[in-house]
């Protein structure tokens, strides 16, 4: 009784805590909330200095004593004390931005398909410390075939591709369930990573993760493009620790992350291969859904498509995708009891 009258004056939040961007939704604004979960903390005193956008731009920047910390890895909660405490600073922020008298509102949050109990239960908790008084969990690849406007809860599948920063979900989902997947942790992070090594093999000079990521952005693609697309690269040469430029184009730029984009179709491939052959008869009908940052890579749209034989549709906004299908179970509780993930709170 207590809870339901709360419920009706708290501002309830969707959260996509997601290894590169967390985004926060409420059902009257919608997106709140859209920064790098990165928090910097001063190692000395454990003090938090920044969160989100402020904390991004000292990556890789600050003295010693203070930490960008990422706490999310590969999807998962790495660094629990941090996740908290930023969730913490999210949730206080849309707080004191609403005048909704909002005591502690109910979350939803999106997880990785396959994360363990213990990994859910750290993510309830992290929620909860964080102001939550409900917390139900969602899997991020449903959030996302929501989000794009699929019928989830009809007998027809569609395979949702959501690609990320630190993980690749992919799902084929019918009847407000997962009926086949597999999550990877090969997405964005890894193209920056071979992005790297490939620049310090090919030409001895070392670039950070975020000068790669800006490469991968600028001229990265997964197939030819009809001009060469080419950019000038910064680094430390590493033979002298002198500053060097180099040009770089988007052929080689495809060379370096070959070898991850091929994980992800293969593993697209192999999901079709262990999913019933009416579902798969469907998703042939409907094509592949792409969501998640990676799914704006140029070109991968058609990739997959030509690998798979079935056509590619990139959902609108994919960034926003998972907290946008997030967002809509807000206000939709008989939506939210069907797709519901196993083990979470009872409504
Ligand atoms: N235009 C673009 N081209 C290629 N990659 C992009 C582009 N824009 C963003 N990205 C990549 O998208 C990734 C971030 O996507 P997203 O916010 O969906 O990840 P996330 O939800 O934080 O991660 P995860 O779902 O794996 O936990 C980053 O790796 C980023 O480099
Ligand atoms: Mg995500």
């Amino acid at each position: 009784m207590f809870n339901k009258l709360l419920g009706k004056f708290s501002q309830d939040l969707a959260i996509d805590l997601g290894t590169r961007n967390t985004l926060v939704y409420t059902k009257e604004k919608g997106i709140v909330i859209n920064e790098p979960s990165v928090v910097a903390v001063n190692m000395r005193t454990n003090e938090i200095l920044a969160v989100g956008e402020d904390a991004k731009k000292m990556v890789g920047k600050t003295p010693s004593h203070i930490k960008a910390i990422k706490p999310l890895n590969e999807g998962v909660i790495s660094d629990f004390e941090v996740t908290e405490k930023m969730l913490k600073h999210f949730v206080d922020k849309v707080h004191s931005e609403s005048f909704t008298f909002a005591p502690r509102p109910r979350v939803i949050i999106g997880i990785p398909i396959d994360i363990t109990e213990v990994e859910k239960k750290a993510v309830e908790d992290a929620a909860k410390s964080g102001g939550a008084r409900e917390v139900f969990l969602i899997e991020e690849a449903m959030a996302a075939a929501i989000g794009a406007r699929l019928p989830v809860t009809e007998a027809v599948a569609n395979m949702v591709v959501d690609i990320g920063g630190g993980t690749s979900e992919i799902a084929v989902i019918s009847l407000a369930g997962v009926v086949t997947y597999k999550s990877l942790p090969v997405a964005g992070n890894s193209f920056d990573a071979d992005i790297v090594e490939y620049v310090r093999e090919e030409f001895n000079i070392l670039i950070g993760e975020q000068v790669a990521e800006s490469i991968k952005i600028k001229i990265g693609s997964a197939v030819p493009q009809k001009e060469t697309l080419e950019m000038e690269v910064r680094g430390r040469d590493l033979l002298n620790g002198l500053p060097k430029a180099i040009m770089i184009d988007d052929s080689q730029i495809r060379e370096a992350i070959s070898k991850s984009l091929g994980k992800i179709i293969e593993n697209i491939k192999n999901t079709l291969e262990v999913t019933p052959p009416e579902l798969v008869a469907d998703i042939y009908e409907n094509g592949i859904f792409l969501s998640g940052g990676s799914a704006l890579l140029r070109g991968l749209d058609k990739q997959i498509s030509q690998a798979t034989k079935i056509p590619v549709r990139i959902a609108d906004d994919p960034l926003t995708c998972v907290v946008r299908g997030l967002g809509a179970l807000l206000a939709d509780d008989e939506l939210l009891r069907k797709v519901l993930t196993p083990g979470s709170e009872e409504l």
